[in-house]
């Protein structure tokens, strides 16, 4: 984050009205041109400034009060809600943990960690185990009745398991999931889309004589009037079983930690978790855990000096919409880009974000030129959320929609959410040709872009099947075709023909059908024809397909018919099908099977040193691995007994982590899963290695 200095009382003054007006924004209906990365140096550089010029001190500077001075509220809090401060570092947490060790003068005996849930702070008021009341933070003395908003609040009971006094506090918020639904509710209400999960939250919790009910939720972090002499962890249980809902429920539960170097190592895991996370986090909140430690450190006005939020930079941020793109994919879809002011999120200065398609545009009334809401969280590609409709100048322009397709000039279907070209594959004639000459495919040496265009452009080939017509005539015709090269693409061209099925099936670039699909559809039909022929039932009923896929999948293949019978006359894709992970009954029947090579007696037999393994690789693969591609490295899994996967879950069994392995090692760790390096994973299947 950079941290510009306040160099004069005037750009002081600007810096408060301008944390003002994005405070007073933030609270109430959350949208602000500020983001919460901004917010926050803003209110640092100010205080920086109060600091050195202490009589300057502006009395609606936002510098030590709840909520930044913003709202208020009329209904008085029984005891303060307060606000918590801020580091945005591992040395500003360890100093500050270092402060509190000095203030009592031994280390607290222990800590909580937890996640800093992006929503709002609410007080819920039960008498005898039944809720009475819900109230906002306000300004931390008084807050707004908001008991209104109660029933749309999951986690909130109305009625306690105990009949308890006691006043929850705690966040509601949007889950993702919510906010998704919430913004599908609003575009049939013709309400504009809800910018920011927090902001529908707020306007939300507020709203009164809706014609449309949102769901929020509820997380308790705290209580007033409930075992007070308690730690907080064991409080926070006590919540939980008193029927309200706590981060406990999720990956990134609150833990207690024996010492400072153990939190450190939770605020990692739970950052690298965020993206994961069915909720915003903006950081995570550190606390002492002791009741007698938070006694001893006490409160200041604002915050309590026991708790501080890590804070994590912010994976919202305001940008300008600069102009839309529009690129057709291999399958002819045509899908808008958003071309952005470059913005700086999370470390990643991102330039472009998806669009969706062109209903979703005209739905949230987007304009070039507007401020938008770029949402990006770890490896999600970004996406434009809305616009800042009260930051319009008057200046924006309307989206302009191509009329015809923007790579051929033909015309476009538009009567799906999702346009397409009417050529479809064709238009990308060359597109298609180059993916499926690709190493995953039918891996043919010596076609890229360049020679494709040529062949497309020379009329010679218009599909794939048109490959294995050419001959060295056509060829000889070409510019900068000499012999030696058309020698070896006709060779190439020919060992493309005996690839097994399932390239040949992947090389068609069929939705939904990847390289590990492709495998087990190959697997399952056995046969171009008997491919063709199948019905969505039957598609169904290949491993991991399900009815939708399905569905879709038998649209393309009558698109393809033709197609696949030309490639079926031509011998391609007759040769036996690479091995994909077994099914219990076909691995044991085909483990008698005569003729099969030694590497897919393993695969079919569930044998070989990976057996029973379900195996994630991740990160760049290194030693006798490196040359491997993701594809081939699934194919060695399966050659030596195992099951490829893309992503860790709760079934993996091994993590084969490369360099630069990110979030999948990280929750391979969380999940305590074995992992291996490449040179160990290497080993442990060198008899199944391809050949060098
Ligand atoms: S403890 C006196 N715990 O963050 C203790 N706050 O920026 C005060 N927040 O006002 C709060 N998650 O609205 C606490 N696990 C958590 C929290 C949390 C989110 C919010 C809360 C607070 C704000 C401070």
């Amino acid at each position: 984050m950079t941290e510009t200095a306040l160099r004069s009382s005037g750009a002081y003054a600007d810096a408060v009205a301008a944390a003002v007006q994005a405070a007073a924004a933030y609270y109430t209906d959350g949208v602000t041109p500020l983001g919460d990365d901004e917010y926050d140096a803003l209110v640092r550089a100010i205080a920086a400034y109060e600091d050195a010029h202490p009589d300057e001190v502006l009395p609606d500077s936002p510098t030590g009060k709840v909520a930044g001075g913003a709202v208020v509220g009329d209904v008085p809090h029984s005891v303060p809600m307060l606000s918590l401060d801020n580091v945005f570092s591992a040395e500003e947490l360890a100093d500050w943990a270092a402060g509190l060790e000095r203030r009592l003068g031994r280390a607290p005996a222990g800590w909580c960690v937890e996640p800093k849930l992006d929503g709002l702070a609410v007080a819920a008021r039960y008498r005898g185990g039944k809720l009475e009341r819900v109230l906002t933070r306000g300004d931390g003395l008084a807050g707004e009745d908001i008991s209104h908003a109660a029933e749309a609040v999951l986690g909130l009971p109305a009625v306690l398991t105990e009949p308890v006094d006691v006043e929850l506090r705690g966040e509601v918020l949007l889950t993702t999931a919510q906010f998704e639904e919430a913004n599908r509710i609003r575009l049939a209400h013709e309400a504009p889309p809800f910018v920011h999960p927090r902001s529908g939250a707020a306007g939300t919790l507020r709203a009164k004589d809706r014609p449309y009910r949102i769901e929020l939720t509820f997380f308790a972090y705290d209580a007033v009037g409930l075992d007070e002499e308690s730690a907080h962890s064991a409080r926070l249980e006590r919540l939980a079983a008193l029927g309200a809902n706590t981060a406990a429920s999720t990956a990134a539960a609150p833990l207690r930690c024996g010492s400072v170097e153990e939190v450190q190592q939770r605020v990692e895991e739970i950052a690298a978790l965020r993206s994961r996370l069915p909720f915003g986090i903006d950081g995570v909140v550190i606390k002492a855990d002791d009741a007698g430690d938070r006694r001893a450190a006490g409160s200041g006005s604002r915050a309590p000096r026991w708790a501080v939020a890590r804070k994590l930079a912010a994976e919202h941020k305001v940008t300008r919409l600069l102009g839309v793109e529009w690129a057709v994919g291999r399958t002819g879809i045509i899908a808008p880009r958003a071309v952005l002011e470059p913005v700086v999120i999370d470390g990643v200065t991102v330039t472009y974000a998806t669009l969706h398609n062109p209903a979703d545009i005209t739905r949230r009334g987007l304009m070039l030129g507007d401020q938008v809401f770029v949402y990006r969280a770890g490896d999600v590609i970004p996406r434009v959320e809305a616009p800042l409709v009260e930051q319009r100048t008057g200046e924006e322009r309307p989206i302009v929609f191509p009329e015809v397709c923007p790579r051929c000039g033909d015309a476009i279907d538009a009567s799906e959410q999702r346009w397409r070209c009417v050529r479809s594959r064709n238009c990308q004639a060359v597109a298609s040709i180059v993916y499926a000459a690709g190493r995953d495919q039918l891996d043919i040496e010596g076609l890229g872009a360049t020679r494709a265009v040529q062949l497309v452009e020379s009329g010679l080939v218009n599909d794939i099947a048109d490959l294995f017509t050419l001959t060295r005539d056509q060829l000889m015709t070409l510019e900068r075709m000499g012999e030696t090269s058309t020698v070896n693409l006709l060779a190439a061209i020919e060992t493309a023909r005996t690839r097994p099925l399932n390239r040949a099936l992947c090389a068609l670039g069929i939705r939904g059908t990847g390289r590990s699909m492709s495998r087990r559809i190959a697997a399952h039909f056995g046969s171009m024809a008997a491919i063709r022929a199948a019905d969505a039932e039957a598609l169904a009923g290949v491993d991991g397909m399900g009815p939708e896929k399905a569905r879709v999948m038998v649209g393309e293949l009558v698109e393809l018919a033709p197609l696949l019978d030309r490639l079926a006359a031509l011998g391609v894709g007759t040769a036996v099908t690479e091995p994909t992970a077994p099914r219990p009954v076909e691995a044991a029947e085909a483990a008698g099977a005569d003729g099969a090579a030694p590497a897919d007696v393993a695969a079919a037999a569930g044998t070989g040193p990976l057996s029973g393994e379900a195996v994630v690789v991740t990160g760049s693969m290194t030693g006798p691995l490196a040359a491997l591609s993701r594809n081939e490295m699934n194919e060695l899994i399966e050659r030596a007994g195992g099951k490829a996967s893309s992503s860790v879950s709760k079934r993996t069994t091994l993590l084969v982590a490369g360099e630069k392995a990110g979030s999948k090692r990280a929750k391979a760790e969380e999940l305590a899963i074995r992992i291996l390096t490449p040179d160990e994973f290497a080993a442990l299947v060198a008899e199944h290695l391809p050949a060098a």
